[in-house]
């Protein structure tokens, strides 16, 4: 399977009419070969690859790689360069969003022959759909988070402290299989639900308030993402308005989607549900994006995406409304898509948890 992904990043090559491609995203990196470390360099032809790190993981190298010759390096951009040249290549492909200035400029001046071309968009896309192992993984990532969720927030009281809550949370996920968090958990109750990224604080949490949780984890280097709103106590009216809100908005767009749809198309079904209910000032960011080794990856679900949704893509659906001084709701499923509509990999339900204080 590893070796069909080293296959398909030669598509690149074709694409960009480089005849080498240089991976310098750790991330794809560990899509193309299965290396789990932190330091790597991958470099592609037409009919060869190398995967250059430091001593410190040429034996991991060694047994974790496949379809790529492992090459320790002491210094790392000389050995590169070197492959480089080795390999005779006159354009090199390469990830301009993953280089810094100084490392471009540098590799430049070892190579002053080569022509290096931008891949991204092209790179970008070899992840974006899912196969059935890495669905495997990522439905056991959810299932593991969706679960440790539920059993902490049946133990939340008024008087906890939202970064104590966050602390139980992370515990009982690394108690059910979890390997790390995916982010810093989000759990914002009360006036700090206006906050659409308000991590967890030292705040104590009240009676009345809604508390909003974002929280993730990385299982087998794959990660999940899933938004729970809960009431602690009977909500009033207008919390009970404004999550029934989100709530519709995301249910239409969790439903709407479909293979050949734009990205943009769904993010405006939950977008105008919620600008018809008066809400819309309230609601800024985009729908969603891709989930899978990075939290954030291609596609963008907003009005500016540009990509057509395609069965296996991962992605979430997480609109919300946040209202300066009152509070907030933000809803979040990460779905497949299916050729028949999406599935949901994030188990809790949405219906409204009323918790008694
Ligand atoms: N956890 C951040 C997000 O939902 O995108
Ligand atoms: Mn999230
Ligand atoms: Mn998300």
């Amino acid at each position: 399977m590893l070796h069909d992904r080293i296959s398909a990043a030669r598509g690149c090559l074709q694409k960009t009419g480089a005849d080498l491609l240089l991976v310098t995203n750790l991330s794809n990196i560990r899509y193309l070969t299965g290396f789990t470390g932190s330091e790597a360099l991958l470099v592609v032809s037409p009919s060869e690859a190398w995967f250059l790190t430091d001593s410190r993981y040429t034996s991991q190298a060694g047994a974790e790689v496949k379809g790529a010759q492992v090459v320790e390096f002491s210094v790392r951009l000389e050995s590169l360069a070197q492959v480089i040249k080795d390999a005779g290549a006159a354009k090199a492909a390469f990830e301009a969003g993953h280089l810094t200035v100084q490392t471009y400029q540098e590799i430049r001046q070892k190579l002053p022959g080569v022509e290096f071309i931008e891949a991204d968009a092209e790179m970008v896309s070899l992840r974006t759909v899912k196969d059935a192992q890495e669905l495997e993984i990522l439905e056991k990532a959810a299932v593991i988070a969706s679960e440790s969720l539920l059993e902490v927030v049946a133990g939340i009281k008024p008087g906890m402290v939202e970064s104590e809550v966050a602390w139980a949370l992370e515990k009982v996920m690394r108690s059910r299989g979890a390997d790390g968090k995916s982010f810093d958990f989000i759990i914002a109750s009360g006036e700090r639900g206006a906050l659409p990224h308000g991590k967890a604080s030292g705040k104590t949490i009240q009676a009345g308030e809604l508390i909003t949780f974002d929280y993730g984890i990385v299982y087998q280097g794959y990660c999940s993402d899933e938004t729970v709103t809960v009431a602690l106590g009977e909500p009033d009216g207008k919390q009970r308005e404004v999550y029934e809100t989100v709530r519709e908005a995301q249910r239409l767009a969790i439903e709407a989607a479909r293979p050949g749809m734009a990205f943009n198309e769904l993010d405006a079904i939950a977008r105008e549900y919620i600008g018809s209910k008066g809400y819309g000032q309230y609601f800024g960011h985009g729908l969603g994006h891709g989930v899978g080794i990075d939290i954030h990856e291609h596609p963008t679900v907003s009005p500016r995406s540009t990509h057509t949704i395609r069965e296996g893509m991962v992605f979430t659906v997480e609109p919300g409304i946040y209202i300066p001084g009152w509070g907030g709701v933000r809803i979040e499923d990460t779905v497949v898509m299916e050729s028949g509509g999406s599935r949901r990999l994030t188990k809790v339900p949405k219906e409204l948890i009323v918790l008694k204080p």
